[in-house]
C-alpha cells in the first residue's frame, strides 16, 4: 500500500501527443509543456485498489498517477501527483501549489468534500482554477455525500466515472486553459 504524501509522478520526458505517421518528418513533439497541473488526492484514497473494491475499483493510487501522468505526456503538460490525510496538509498543499505557479488542479478531497470550509476557502483564497472529481457517483451513495463544499466554485465536477474521471477531468481542465 503506497504511504500517503507526494508520489512522485512528475514526468518531464518528451511526448507523443497523436498517432503519427512514421514516414512523416516533422519533430514528434513540437508543443512546448506549457501547462503544470496538479492532482490532489484527500484522505483513504492512498488505499485505492484494496479499499471497498466494489465501490472504488481496483486500481491503485499509484496506477492512477501513472495513467494520469501519460494522459498529461499525450496533452503536452506535465502532471504532479499529491495525496494527503490530513486536511491542514491538504490546505498547506493548496497554497504551495498556487505560490509554486500551478495552472490547475484536479482534486479528489475524499471526505473532506462533504466537511471542509478550510479547503473550500483555500481553493477559493488561491483561485486555482480547479476540477473537483469522484470516483464513485456520489449522488447514489449516502445523503450525506450529496453535498460538497467544493462543487460551486470548481470549473466543473466528474462523479462516477471511475479512476478514469481523472484524465477526463485533465482533458478538460487543459482545454479550458489553453482556450
Ligand atoms: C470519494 C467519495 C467520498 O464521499 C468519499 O468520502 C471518498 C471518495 C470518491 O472518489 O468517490 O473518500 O471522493
Amino acid at each position: 500500500m503506497p504511504p500517503p504524501g507526494d508520489l512522485t509522478c512528475r514526468n518531464l520526458t518528451p511526448r507523443a501527443t497523436t498517432l503519427r505517421d512514421p514516414a512523416d518528418p516533422t519533430p514528434r513533439n513540437p508543443m512546448p509543456q506549457d501547462l503544470t497541473i496538479a492532482v490532489v488526492n484527500g484522505p483513504n484514497l492512498n488505499l485505492l485498489g484494496t479499499r471497498e473494491p466494489h465501490i472504488y475499483g481496483a486500481t491503485t493510487l499509484q496506477d492512477l498517477h501513472n495513467d494520469v501522468t501519460e494522459a498529461g505526456q499525450e496533452l503536452g503538460v506535465d502532471v504532479v501527483c499529491h495525496q494527503h490525510n490530513g486536511e491542514g496538509e491538504l490546505v498547506s498543499l493548496i497554497h504551495d501549489l498556487a505560490r509554486t505557479g500551478v495552472d490547475g488542479v484536479i482534486i479528489n478531497a475524499g471526505a473532506y468534500t462533504h466537511t471542509s470550509v478550510a479547503l473550500r476557502d483555500a481553493l477559493a483564497a488561491t483561485a486555482l482554477p480547479f476540477v473537483e472529481v469522484h470516483i464513485s457517483n456520489v449522488y447514489r451513495r449516502e445523503p450525506f455525500r450529496h453535498h460538497s463544499y467544493l462543487s460551486d466554485i470548481a470549473r466543473g465536477v466528474i462523479v462516477g466515472l471511475g479512476t478514469r474521471g481523472y484524465e477526463l477531468a485533465l482533458i478538460a481542465l487543459v482545454e479550458q486553459l489553453r482556450a
